[in-house]
Parts: structure tokens; sequence; C-alpha cells
């Protein structure tokens, strides 16, 4: 079974999350294809847009939670952080379209897109502290930001999960669409944002965020907590649980 599958088209690079059995949980070998897929398109220039989506009405359940057991060390070089710093150094915009759960990262890759479309069916999530874990991808700097500190604390220190609505709420999606025009509609969007003169367009986005240089310190200092607590005792058991069911 392909995990990622990838399509190009009209300028656009999709990449669809595809572990039916695992609710796309995003596994190391994932993380690399992805990576690979970004860094491949960006030094295309027939690709000036990119996509994420899953397959089987669901986007991601985040992180593959028995890699997280195996795999405490976060270094540099592991699969996931290299997908994380590899989305913030794009210059090329990004497109989400949202289907199901998108959990964990999940929902923080989110914040490193341009524009963020869901279904009705979409549930975010954000259960790193109730799985004695801290959140990555910037979040815990780029969420207050974009939500501001009460919210995001609700989110990120409750971690309860939340409906399409509510983020349109918040602004961390620009829109719901209709469930069977969700993937045509979010790829208009990537469409025609591959057809702006790409020069400006790229210009554009990068003056934007002006805050690129702390986000990265910010992952970092993230990356540096995750791995302490990965090691944890609490984290272990929690981990261990989800995967035997208990
Ligand atoms: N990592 C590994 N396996 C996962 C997973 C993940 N993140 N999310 C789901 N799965 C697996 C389940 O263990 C189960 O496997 P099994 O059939 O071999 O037992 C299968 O996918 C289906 O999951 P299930 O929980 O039965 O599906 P659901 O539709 O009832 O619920 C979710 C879907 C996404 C809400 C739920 O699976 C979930 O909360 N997943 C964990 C998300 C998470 O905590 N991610 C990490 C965030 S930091």
């Amino acid at each position: 079974m392909n995990n990622i599958q990838v399509q190009d088209q009209q300028g656009v690079r999709i990449i669809c999350f595809n572990r039916p059995e695992k609710r796309n949980a995003l596994n190391l070998d994932m993380y690399k294809r992805v990576t690979e897929y970004l860094i491949e398109g960006e030094a295309d220039n027939g690709i000036r847009a990119f996509m994420f989506c899953g397959k089987n009405q669901c986007f991601t359940s985040g992180n593959d939670i028995a890699d997280f057991l195996n795999n405490g060390d976060l270094g540099p070089t592991h699969p996931a952080v290299r997908f994380l710093y590899c989305l913030l150094e794009l210059k090329k915009p990004v497109v989400a379209a949202v289907s199901g759960s998108a959990v964990g990262i999940g929902t923080t890759l989110l914040l490193h897109c341009d524009l963020v479309y869901a279904d009705d069916s979409a549930v975010f999530q954000l259960p790193f502290v109730n799985l004695a874990l801290v959140p990555e991808a910037g979040a815990t700097l780029l969420l207050p930001k974009l939500i501001g500190y009460q919210k995001a604390a609700e989110l990120l220190l409750l971690g309860e999960s939340f409906s399409a609505e509510t983020a349109k709420q918040l602004n961390m999606i620009n829109d719901i669409v209709e469930a069977s025009q969700l993937y045509e509609f979010a790829l208009a969007k990537a469409v025609r944002l591959a057809q702006q003169p790409p020069q400006s367009l790229q210009a554009t986005r990068q003056l934007m965020r002006p805050h690129k240089s702390r986000v990265q310190h910010q992952m970092h200092q993230e990356l540096e907590q995750f791995s302490a607590c990965l090691h944890g005792e609490e984290a272990r058991t929690k981990l261990t649980k989800f995967i035997q069911k208990k």
C-alpha cells in the first residue's frame, strides 16, 4: 500500500495521506516521502503550489503513536523533525483540504498552510498535554498569535477536540465547504495560486511571515521539551495505553 499518494495537476503538487487502517497516522516512512515530495516540488519550476489532503474521510490522526514509543530521539535527522523544518522553509504556497480527524500534527501543520478548507466532518484536536507531551511545529507560538492567548490555552492545555465551525470562528481555517466539493474547491484555490506570478506570490508570502527565525527557535525549544516528555514515564504509559486500547 502506498501511504502517500502524490499527483501533479495544473502546477499543483497534491500530497495525500493514505493509511486507512491507522486513520492516516504518519509513520517515519510517510514523513520521509512527504519531505522528499516537498523538496522536489520546491525545486521544480512546473510546481507552483502544494496541497495536503487525506483519503478515507480522514485528514490524519497525527504522528504514529507506536513510532513515538520506538523513536524517542527527536534530533534534526528524525523524519518528523525534517518534515517540520521543511514545511517552515517552503517558498511555495500550501493549501489544505481537511475532512474527518486532524489530530496533533494534523492540526499543527495547518498553521503553516496559506489556505485551509474543511468540511463539516472535520474534527481538530491538539491532545499533546493529554498525552503528557508538548505541542510541536511552532504551535505554542503560532496558535496564540493567530487566535489569542486564552483560546490557544483552551485548545492546547485542555486538548479537547473542536469542530470545523469552531475552527472557522477562530480563523484557523478559511472556510467550510460541502463535503462532496471539498477536494475540487481546495484544488481550484491551489490552481489559482499556481497561476499567480510566482515571484510576487512568493515574496508576498515571505513578507507575511517575518518571524520565521523566531518560529524556528520555538520549534527547537518545543522539540527539546517534547523529547524529554517522550522519555518520561507518564507519556510512555499513556501512549502504550492507546496502542493496547486500554
Ligand atoms: N497512531 C497509531 N495508530 C493510530 C493512530 C495514531 N495516531 N490513530 C489511530 N490509530 C489506529 C488505532 O490504534 C486503530 O488501530 P487497530 O485497528 O489496529 O486497533 C485504528 O487506527 C483505528 O483507530 P480508532 O481509534 O479505532 O478509530 P476511530 O475512528 O474510533 O478514532 C481517532 C479516530 C483519530 C479520533 C482516534 O484514532 C485517535 O484519537 N487517534 C489518536 C490520535 C492521537 O493522539 N495522535 C497523536 C497526537 S500527538
